[in-house]
C-alpha cells in the first residue's frame, strides 16, 4: 500500500509562497536525483492550501503526481452560502481530496458529527476522496474513552457512505496538534490497530489510515514502522520543504 504524506498547512502562505514551496518540493523530488523514478507508485503526496491559495496549487501542481485539495468544504455544493467553500469549485480547480473534521473546525467552528458526515457524502458523491480527521482530546483520553471517542465520530462521520469507495482516515489525537507532544508509539499503535478492525466491520474496503499530531522528522521514521500507519497528516512541519521532505524520506 502506497504511504501517504499529506500536509495541511492550515492558515498560512500566501499563493506566492504556496508557489514557492511547490516548486522547490518538484526539484526535490524529481531533479535532485534523490528519489526513484517510482516514487509515486509507493508514494504519494497531498497538499491542503488554504482556500485562497488553491488555484496557485493546482496550477503548479499540474502535470505532476502532487494531489491537493481544500482544508474545508461546506455540505451544499453552491446556494446561499456566503463565506463558505464549495467542493465542486475545488473539484473544478482539479482538487481530488478535501480534509473533513479537522479537531479545528470541530472545536473553534463548532462542526458537529451530521455536518461531518454530509460534507463526507457530498465528497463521495463528487467522487473526491475525503481525509477524515478523528481524534480524542486529553480529558477523553484520560478518562479512558479514547477509543470509544474514535469509533463513534468514525461510525456519524461515515454513516450511509458507499463503504466500496476509498475513503482516508487522519487519527489526531488533539492533544498532540501543535503541541510538540507526540502520541507514544504504544498509545498509535493501540489505537491504529483499533481503528482498522473497526472499520473492516463497518465494511470498508479501501482505507488508509493517518496519524497526526507533532510528526517530526524525528520521530516520522519510529511512527512509520507502526502497523496501520499508511502515513501522516503533518501540520508545523510540514510548512518547509526541508522537513516535509525529511519526514518523508524517513519513510523509504
Ligand atoms: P501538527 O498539526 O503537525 O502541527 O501537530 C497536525 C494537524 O493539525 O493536522
Amino acid at each position: 500500500m502506497k504511504k501517504i504524506f499529506a500536509a495541511n498547512w492550515k492558515l498560512n502562505k500566501t499563493p506566492e509562497e504556496s508557489r514557492r514551496f511547490i516548486i522547490q518540493l518538484k526539484n526535490d523530488l524529481f531533479q535532485a536525483g534523490s528519489f526513484e523514478k517510482n516514487f509515486f507508485e509507493k508514494n504519494e503526496i497531498i497538499l491542503f492550501p488554504s482556500a485562497f491559495s488553491l488555484e496557485a496549487v493546482s496550477s503548479l501542481c499540474a502535470g505532476t503526481q502532487i494531489g491537493f485539495g481544500p482544508q474545508n468544504i461546506y455540505s451544499e455544493k453552491s446556494g446561499a452560502f456566503t463565506g463558505e467553500n464549495s467542493a465542486l469549485v475545488a473539484q473544478a480547480m482539479r482538487a481530488q481530496f478535501a480534509l473533513v473534521g479537522h479537531s479545528e473546525r470541530r472545536e473553534i467552528f463548532k462542526e458537529a458529527d451530521q455536518l461531518l458526515n454530509q460534507k463526507n457524502l457530498l465528497l463521495q458523491s463528487l467522487k473526491m476522496t475525503s481525509v477524515f480527521c478523528i481524534g480524542e482530546t486529553l480529558q477523553q483520553r484520560e478518562s479512558g474513552q479514547t477509543l470509544q471517542v474514535c469509533f463513534s465520530q468514525l461510525e456519524a462521520g461515515l454513516k450511509n457512505l458507499n463503504a466500496n469507495e476509498r475513503i482516508i482516515v487522519a487519527y489526531e489525537p488533539v492533544w498532540a496538534i501543535g503541541t510538540g507532544r507526540v502520541a507514544t508509539i504504544e498509545q498509535v499503535q493501540e489505537v491504529h490497530l483499533a481503528l482498522f478492525s473497526q472499520l473492516q466491520k463497518m465494511g470498508f474496503g479501501q482505507f488508509q489510515l493517518l496519524y497526526g499530531g507533532s510528526v517530526k522528522p524525528d520521530n516520522a521514521g519510529a511512527l512509520l514502522k507502526v502497523p496501520h500507519v499508511d502515513g501522516f497528516l503533518i501540520g508545523g512541519a510540514s510548512l518547509e520543504v526541508e522537513s516535509f521532505m525529511k519526514i518523508i524520506k524517513a519513510g523509504l
